[in-house]
């Protein structure tokens, strides 16, 4: 092993002996978990409000300005995953995000939805209703993405930037648009010469 390498790899021991103690500080008696090998930027805002958890998996990286926030449901965070700047994921009725999920900026995922108010019962009496959301593995959501409570979000499925996802993506798809629609199927030239064998 050269000089070279020796030194990365003690520079990146040292930062994940950082995280891991500032993670363990910054989460102690809170049911929040967060591997030792993600970054969880000190500006970002982790909180378990009304009860509920959270968990942040291997090589994660929280953003700053991001905010994670329970409202009494658990936010799982599977490995490698991103949540950029500004980004706001509640807990609610339950937020799972599998591995390898892209995050951009400006994201909202919120499992929970208001019943209407009426003249007798003001909005804030009338109760709520939380259904959970699911985004499967290796799925990209483009910036100032809103995906609302019920949906389930496929593997490998791409939403594009700005869109409002308010009904199931399946696998593979790209979706666009308020509401999202699916525009294209990714299939990729290796799974299509694989299957033609
Ligand atoms: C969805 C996206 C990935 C493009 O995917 P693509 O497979 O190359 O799709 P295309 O560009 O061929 O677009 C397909 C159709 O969807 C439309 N479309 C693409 N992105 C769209 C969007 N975000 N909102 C609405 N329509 C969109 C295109 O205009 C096109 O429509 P048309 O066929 O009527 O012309 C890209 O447009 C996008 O939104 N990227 C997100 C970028 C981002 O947020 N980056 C953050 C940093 S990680």
């Amino acid at each position: 092993m050269n000089f070279s390498t020796m030194k990365a790899q003690c520079m990146s021991g040292g930062i994940a002996s950082l995280r891991r103690v500032s993670n363990a500080i910054r989460f102690a008696g809170r049911s929040v978990s967060a591997h030792p090998s993600a970054w969880v930027s000190l500006r970002s805002f982790i909180r378990v409000n009304c009860g509920g958890s959270i968990t942040i998996g291997k090589n994660c990286e929280i953003h700053p300005f991001s905010m994670l926030l329970t409202y009494g449901g658990h936010i799982h965070i599977g490995d490698n995953c991103s949540v950029n700047p500004f980004t706001i994921i509640y807990g609610s009725g339950g937020a799972y995000i599998g591995n390898n999920v892209r995050i951009a900026a400006h994201v909202m995922i919120v499992p929970e939805n208001h019943n209407p108010g009426t003249d007798d019962i003001p909005l804030h009496l009338s109760g709520k209703t939380s259904k959970g959301i699911r985004i499967d593995d290796n799925v990209w959501i483009g910036a100032g993405v809103k995906i609302l409570d019920g949906v389930c979000i496929g593997r490998n499925a791409v939403i594009g930037a700005g869109s409002v996802v308010t009904h199931a993506i399946p696998a593979n798809a790209t979706a666009v648009g308020a509401p999202a629609r699916v525009v294209k199927t990714q299939v990729r030239p290796d799974v299509m010469s694989n299957e033609s064998r």
